[in-house]
């Protein structure tokens, strides 16, 4: 299987070159970002528990987000492989991210990610902001809490996967289509 960690701050481009990946590879994308919020759109319980914490631009529990995201990936049993985006984002997913996918008789092979300045970030968001509906992307003050958020609850997953020599980094500033380009050449790299 290629399962791939597609990582990087709020607004790198996870979701955008996510949707381009899985055409190219034939992999599921699972994005715990997009399962919250259809589960909010939904009025489910999940999606209840998970609104106070991504209005806030907080991190939804581990407890919730794990069980979460597993579930969601045992939907797909006959996958090629997963890209992973906006998970893990705690040291404490990823343990259960390797150990969940040990059982299944797999591994992550590559974290790869989008390297993008907080100035572009900031930038992105507030634009999508004026008509994405997304609560996070209205305000400058959450959407800055969710780049501290990153540095400082997210950032050590990048350590987790350094230590397992598994971690690429990629320019993530240019055209979609090159950004494109260079995550290609990564995954081609480490399949
Ligand atoms: P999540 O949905 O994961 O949001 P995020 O990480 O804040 O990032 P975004 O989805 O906003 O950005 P992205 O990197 O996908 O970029 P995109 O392609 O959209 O998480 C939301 C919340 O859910 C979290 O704050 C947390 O509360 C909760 N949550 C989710 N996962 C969790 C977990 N594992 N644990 C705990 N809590 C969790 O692009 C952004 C914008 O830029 C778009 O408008 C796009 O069109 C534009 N753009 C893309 N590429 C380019 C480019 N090359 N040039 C110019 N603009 C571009
Ligand atoms: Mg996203």
């Amino acid at each position: 299987m290629l399962n791939i960690v597609l990582f990087g701050p709020p607004g790198a481009g996870k979701g955008t070159q996510s949707e381009k990946l899985i055409h190219q590879y034939q992999l599921v994308h699972l994005s715990t970002g997009d399962i919250f919020r259809a589960n909010i759109k939904g009025g489910t319980e999940l999606g209840n528990k998970a609104k106070q914490f991504i209005d806030q631009g907080q991190l939804v529990p581990d407890e919730i987000t794990i069980g979460m995201l597993e579930s969601e990936a045992d939907k797909y049993p006959d996958a090629k492989g997963y890209i992973f985006d906006g998970f893990p984002r705690t040291p404490k997913q990823a343990e259960a991210l390797d150990n969940f996918l040990t059982s299944k008789g797999t591994a992550i092979s590559g974290m790869i990610a989008l390297e993008v300045d907080e100035e572009e970030l900031r930038t992105r968001l507030m634009i999508r902001g004026k008509d994405s509906g997304r609560i996070d992307d209205q305000d400058p003050a959450i959407i800055q809490k969710r780049i501290d958020v990153y540095k400082n609850e997210t950032e050590p997953v990048r350590d987790f996967y350094m230590s397992q020599n598994k971690y690429t980094g990629i320019n993530g500033i240019g055209t979609i289509e090159e950004i494109f380009g260079r995550l290609c050449t990564a995954i081609d790299a480490i399949k």
